[in-house]
């Protein structure tokens, strides 16, 4: 099973870390990947000088934007599924 993990900190949800699980949480319905994928959030992943909102997958860790989450999700999760 594949990790997913959105941090929900304070940098991150003024960075969009609501609209990325959002996206995230719509495709994994349209996918169908709800028994392939344990979909969590957590709090700060010390990340927060990046510009993005700190995803990891099974704990390597992104900076996604809601912009990117719908392109970020297709490469690096769904594939991987
Ligand atoms: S709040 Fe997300 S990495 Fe710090």
């Amino acid at each position: 099973m594949l990790e997913l993990c959105v941090c929900i900190g304070s940098s991150c949800h003024i960075k969009g870390s609501y609209n990325v699980i959002q996206t995230f949480q719509q495709l994994i319905e349209e996918k169908k990947l709800h028994d392939k994928i344990n979909f969590k959030s957590s709090f700060c992943q010390k990340q927060c000088q990046h510009p993005g909102v700190a995803v990891s997958v099974n704990n390597v860790v992104f900076q996604v934007t809601a912009e990117t989450a719908g392109d970020f999700f297709v490469r690096e999760v769904s594939t991987k599924t």
